[in-house]
């Protein structure tokens, strides 16, 4: 009998491409989103890539409890991701309030529909953000979490303690996985889905390959003035298809019963750090390109630099990140060319 999979936010950058890896392992999917912050070209793109047609879509908001009760009425979810969240950490410092009251109150709907239905496997997207600016890297799952420096970023480790109580109190019924992702980039081999952030983006690659196509004038490099080898911020920049690879080995680990504790924690992330200035040089050897950009002062709340050790995960799971750099920026290009119709 085949297993259903809940995506939350399955229509965007991250959610997307998880869909596609399960749909490819034989899970069967149910994508929801309320497109407040994507519009449809992936979740096209996901049925292009996987011939699907009949892939379901429920448009629905997470904060409307009613609405999350009777999806789970209406589908036999035997494992839920949750994606369907706000993500501009800029944005999340100006809204607070927006961003705790969307962030929150959706995750701890999806948690009641889960416990109300008897019980469910429940994989959350977390975020290295948590560990803030941490004392040593490689950070471990072991490394202690700091403050966030955004309320977006508080917001994820709020839903890490969150989960975390839901399950202890479930007596079994609840299993947990945090994902916590590093840097995400890149887009699908297809170029058919990748990352469309609305408006000027605020994270690096999409602002490079829009520099690149001409729909930005400059990227301006936020600092390069940090102690590093030279002078910009290090980063563990993981590429999609290897992140959504991990969302299988996690909800297989679950649906298989192969976990050690009702609730665990992964980083997803490739252990290798990579400057912003490597990327950007990388990005123009690949591509075979001159990327128009100059330095700028550094952006408030920037870590200097952060990486992960992946191991737990390679051990446990059994997943590795394997693309290179170079890999996850042709695919970004590719995918930058698809929008432009080039
Ligand atoms: C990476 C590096 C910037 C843009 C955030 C969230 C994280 C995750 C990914 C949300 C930094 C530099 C960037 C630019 C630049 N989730 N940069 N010029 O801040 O590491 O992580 O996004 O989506 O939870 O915290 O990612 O891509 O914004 O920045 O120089 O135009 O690139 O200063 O050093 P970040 P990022």
């Amino acid at each position: 009998m085949k297993k259903t999979v809940l995506v939350s936010g399955g229509a965007g950058f991250i959610g997307s491409h998880v869909t596609v890896e399960l749909l490819e392992a034989g899970y069967d999917v149910v994508v929801a989103d309320n497109f407040s912050n994507c519009d449809r070209t992936c979740y096209e793109g996901v049925k292009q890539i996987t011939g699907r047609e009949d892939l379901p879509l429920e448009v629905m908001d997470f904060c409307d409890a009613v609405a999350v009760k009777a999806l789970f009425a209406k589908y036999p979810i035997d494992a839920v991701i949750h994606f369907a969240a706000y993500k501009a950490v800029g944005e999340s410092v100006a809204q607070p309030l927006k961003y705790y009251k969307n962030n929150l109150t959706s995750f701890l709907n999806v948690l009641e529909a889960a416990q109300e239905q008897g019980g469910c496997n429940v994989l959350f997207s977390s975020s290295a953000t948590v560990y803030g600016e941490p004392d040593s890297v490689p950070v471990t799952e072991a490394t202690p979490r700091k403050p966030a420096t955004s309320p977006y970023g508080n917001t994820k480790t709020m839903c890490e303690d969150i989960l975390r109580d839901a399950v202890k109190a479930s007596e079994g019924k609840l299993k947990g996985i945090l994902l916590r992702y590093f840097n995400p980039i890149g887009a699908h081999p297809s170029a058919l889905i990748g990352e469309l952030p609305r408006g000027v983006p605020n994270n690096l690659v999409p602002f490079i390959t829009q520099t690149a196509i001409g729909k930005r004038e400059c990227l301006s490099i936020f600092g390069n003035d940090y102690p590093t080898p030279d002078g910009t911020c290090l980063r563990d920049y993981i590429d999609i298809v290897d992140l959504a690879k991990a969302h299988v080995f996690a909800v297989t680990r679950m649906l298989e019963g192969k976990m050690k504790q009702a609730c665990e924690v992964f980083n997803v992330g490739t252990g290798r750090p990579v400057s912003v200035l490597e990327l950007v040089n990388a990005f123009e050897k690949v591509n075979g390109l001159k990327l128009n950009y100059k330095f700028a002062p550094r952006r408030p709340g920037d870590v200097t630099a952060i990486w992960a050790d992946p191991s737990l995960a390679n051990t446990e799971m059994g997943w590795k990140a394997t693309r290179t750099v170079e890999e996850t920026l042709k695919a970004a290009w590719a995918w930058e060319k698809h929008l432009a119709g080039k």
